[in-house]
């Protein structure tokens, strides 16, 4: 890093094979239960800080438009953690350039605070190991503390050391998994979700009476997508993963008012994964908060299912994507 004080980062997005969903802390966001994601090679964010004197105040672009409001305020919100860690005062110029639809339930969030996390503590000086930026990200946004690292991941509700909460809640990579499969992305629509995942979670946890059963749920899958993993076994992690996801889609149904991020297109893509099954392939869906699917199977099985799922999801170009890399520092500046 130049005397200039900048620095750039790249992450990528994480998909939850067991979901995180709900908080039991809206400040330090701190989940109720742990998570278990795999961190793709595809939808690269890089996000370059550089350090302005304070009176100029904090700013952001995302892919060369300039951010105002609730985005920027979180932002800002970020950028003021990282100065209290840093015992410094400047602000901050963010650009950002994301390759990921922006607030599709695609998980941009994740890659985008990864980044900011990895750019922001190199550009103010911050000495952080992997499990310090992992904390950080976290309080940007819950999943992001999950795409600090590559391969499989695990996000510990409360890891149990550690004297305070924040510092008990991380993720740390799954080096046990032996497991290398595909996620075929089938975009049903890349528009603006219905709610942002932080007001829909609120939302679900307050009222929908399915909530403790979801939890309760969501802790064994946790138990039993380890143990899948562990043994490489890709019909036993995509049944737990697609279980997961519907039961998460299920307690936000039953909320009050519902929250229903599925279309009849991702329906459809629900169907055609049910008819690959039926046909022999080892194909399993998990949806996040928005229409799209993605498809976990064989890396080898990856074309026959993205051309049985296309015609569910015209609207955008189907994706393979593979495991990928943590969160890293990068020379490259994002334009
Ligand atoms: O971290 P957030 O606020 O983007 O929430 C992510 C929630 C899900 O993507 C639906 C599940 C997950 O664990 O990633």
């Amino acid at each position: 890093m130049s005397a200039e004080r900048v620095a750039t980062a790249v992450a990528q997005p994480n998909i939850a094979l067991v979901k995180y969903w709900g908080k039991r802390d809206d400040r330090l966001i701190l989940p109720h239960t742990d998570s278990l994601s795999m961190t793709l090679d595809v939808f690269p964010t890089t996000t370059t800080v550089r350090l302005a004197p304070a009176w100029v105040g904090d700013s952001a672009t995302l892919n060369g438009a300039s951010l105002t409001g609730e985005a920027l305020r979180r932002i800002s919100a970020f950028l003021a953690l990282l100065r209290e860690l840093a015992g410094r005062t400047e602000a901050a110029v963010v650009h950002t350039t994301n390759t990921v639809p922006t607030g599709a339930g695609l998980a941009s969030s994740a890659s985008g605070f990864a980044a900011l996390a990895v750019a922001g503590a190199a550009a103010y000086g911050l000495d952080l190991d992997a499990t310090a930026l992992s904390r950080l990200a976290r309080r940007g946004s819950g999943s992001a503390c999950r795409s600090i690292h590559g391969g499989f991941v695990i996000w510990y509700a409360d890891a149990g050391a550690g004297v305070t909460p924040d510092l008990r809640s991380y993720a740390e990579p799954l080096g046990e998994a032996r497991l290398d499969p595909a996620l075929v992305i089938a975009s049903v629509d890349t528009g603006p979700k219905v709610a942002s995942s932080r007001d829909a979670m609120r939302h679900t946890v307050d009222t929908s009476p399915l909530y403790r059963a979801w939890t309760d749920a969501c802790r064994a899958d946790a138990v039993d997508m380890r143990a899948a993993l562990r043994r490489g076994d890709l019909d036993a992690v995509g049944e737990i993963a697609e279980r997961n996801a519907l039961g998460m889609h299920a307690t936000m149904l039953a909320a009050r008012p519902p929250v229903r991020y599925l279309s009849p297109a991702t329906l459809a893509v629900l169907d055609a994964v049910e008819q690959l099954r039926c046909d022999g392939v080892s194909a399993y869906a998990t949806m996040d908060a928005g229409p799209n699917v993605k498809v976990l199977c064989h890396r080898a099985d990856a074309p026959v299912v993205a051309e049985a799922v296309r015609p569910a999801a015209p609207s955008a170009p189907v994706v393979i994507a593979g495991r990928g890399r943590g969160a890293r520092l990068s020379t490259e500046a994002a334009p």
